[in-house]
């Protein structure tokens, strides 16, 4: 059974000031209750000290992730953080290979899959995305092409590895659009990755890994896209910037874990 993740994108949003009272507010909320879901807010890597410190402080389990790593340890990479840095500052989590990184920052699948090997080595969850953009769907090449970017992330990892992956399949045309996959849209590709980490590895593996949809997820939503068999939780942008509308996302993740 694979507890729902709900992962906060905040993009380039909130400064240290707004990102500890984001996450305070959250702490605040925070109940028994959330422990069914587990909870990671990506924030961008200027906030990740500061929010760590609201998040011990306040004991909860909700977890930190970066946004973006390089996947040298160290050295003359002028603007870039490295693995040791964001996992000495509390982060558990890093996304790799976001659309928005892919389509204004150059991002490749060959990056993606050196900065999520370099991740898996170093014992940090991957949060690799994954989707199609509008013509790609048009021309009904989804899934062929959302199962390349998922091998090719991937490539040279073995199936013990896939413990510290998920998966989030974010189309490109729901991301910030407020038009969302229908939840059969999602399940279809979810289910196609899940068969393509199973050929890839062992269906054993792939059984346990979390396939999240991404794109305009919202409260009107989340309750149709997590009843999807293979729909594992959800990666969240501007409905996590605000701490009552991730807090219900939250709730309708932990009521769907008990259903
Ligand atoms: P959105 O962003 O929820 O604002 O569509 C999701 C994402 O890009 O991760």
């Amino acid at each position: 059974m694979r507890k729902y993740l709900m992962a906060g994108n905040w993009k380039m949003n909130k400064t240290i000031p707004e990102a500890v009272a984001l996450s305070q507010q959250l702490c605040n909320y925070y109940n028994r209750d959330w422990d069914k879901v587990d909870v990671v807010l990506c924030v961008p890597a200027i906030d990740i000290k500061a929010v760590h410190t609201v998040l011990d402080f306040d004991k909860t389990d909700i977890e930190l992730g970066a946004q973006n790593v390089h996947q040298e340890p160290s050295g003359a990479y002028t603007g870039e953080i490295s693995i040791p840095m964001i996992k000495e500052a509390g982060c558990t989590y890093c996304i790799v290979g976001h659309s928005e990184r892919r389509e204004y920052f150059a991002e490749t699948d060959e990056t993606v899959n050196l900065k999520v090997k370099a991740l898996v080595i170093n014992d940090v969850n991957a949060i690799v995305c994954v989707g199609e953009s509008l013509n790609i769907r048009d021309n009904d090449r989804h899934l062929e092409f959302v199962t390349a970017q998922v091998r090719a992330a991937l490539a040279g990892l073995d199936a013990d590895d896939l413990s510290k992956i998920v998966i989030a399949y974010e189309p490109i045309w729901a991301i910030g659009t407020g038009r969302t996959a229908t939840p059969e849209q999602a399940e279809e590709v979810c289910a196609a990755i899940r068969a393509t980490l199973a050929d890839a590895f062992n269906a054993d593996a792939a059984c346990g890994v979390r396939v999240l949809y991404g794109g305009s997820m919202n409260v009107g939503n989340v309750e149709s896209l997590l009843s999807m068999p293979n729909i594992d939780g959800g990666l969240i942008g501007g409905a996590s910037l605000d701490a009552n509308s991730f807090k219900q996302l939250i709730e309708a993740a932990a009521h769907a874990s008990e259903e």
